[in-house]
């Protein structure tokens, strides 16, 4: 994979003002330039992520890039992939991941991300756990100090079951801090559960601050019954692109 050495790298773009989705693409297809033929890569999901998703397609029908296997981490992205004719596979058969790339919500100072807006947190966290090199693709809104302080929702994705008592107990987990714990429901839907694509619901946290001690934060979440997974996504990238009106920037683990 050419990474580039230095741990942080910068490139120029033109002096025109972008729109926050053609700074999304730039990101995404800076990413994709990772990519080699052979591979078995991760496809991530948003509007992010997307943009890496068609250009695998156009360089595969260009015949700039052969024998790629796609395992793609939610079934939006599966139907996406499955429309640009990248082959797909799944963890089952396919348990190591050459490289994966995917958006963020959040990206703090050490790569630590917050994941799962869109809802794929699951299937997200076990493809870019297996993979050797995640490369996350950002513009530079989502570039944050801390996690969880920019007043928006890190997602926890629970079972149906009982779901009053386990947002109940995981907001109560954070009651010092504030912390408020929503259901997070479908748009248009009359306020119907947003079911994921395992069948399970989301509940959205929201710090009064941020959430502190991120490892400390992920165990007690992690050990309530009821939890499948949450959003922060610790030490799991090793390489965060950003586009801003800058230019774009490599950061490398
Ligand atoms: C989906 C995700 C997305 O990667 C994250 O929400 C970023 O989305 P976008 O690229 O649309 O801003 O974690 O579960």
């Amino acid at each position: 994979v050419p990474a580039p050495s230095s741990p942080l790298s910068s490139t120029s773009l033109p002096s025109v003002t972008l729109t926050q989705d053609e700074l999304k693409k730039i990101a995404a297809y800076k990413a994709v330039e990772y990519v080699e033929s052979g591979m078995v890569l991760g496809l991530g999901t948003g509007s992010t992520a997307k943009h890496a998703v068609d250009r695998i397609g156009d360089l595969l029908r260009q015949g700039k890039l052969h024998n790629i296997v796609g395992i793609p981490t939610s079934r939006k992205t599966h139907e996406q992939a499955v429309s640009v004719g990248i082959p797909l596979a799944d963890l089952d058969s396919h348990p190591v991941i050459d490289l994966a790339i995917d958006g963020a919500d959040e990206v703090d100072p050490h790569l630590n991300l917050v994941k799962g807006r869109g809802g794929s947190l699951l299937r997200e966290k076990m493809v870019e756990g297996a993979c050797r090199k995640f490369v996350v693709i950002v513009d530079e809104s989502k570039l944050v100090k801390h996690l969880g302080g920019s007043g928006l929702a890190m997602p926890v994705e629970i079972v149906p079951f009982c779901w009053k008592f386990t947002a109940r107990r995981l907001q109560n987990l954070f009651e010092d801090s504030g912390c408020v714990a929503k259901l997070r429901t479908s748009s248009g839907a009359n306020g119907e559960p947003y079911v994921t694509d395992n069948g399970n619901y989301i509940v959205d946290l929201y710090f009064k601050e941020d959430i502190g001690d991120l490892k400390a934060a992920s165990d007690v979440i992690l050990q309530l019954a009821g939890v499948v997974e949450h959003g922060m996504f610790l030490d799991m990238a090793t390489t965060v692109i950003v586009a801003g009106e800058m230019g774009i920037t490599v950061k490398n683990k």
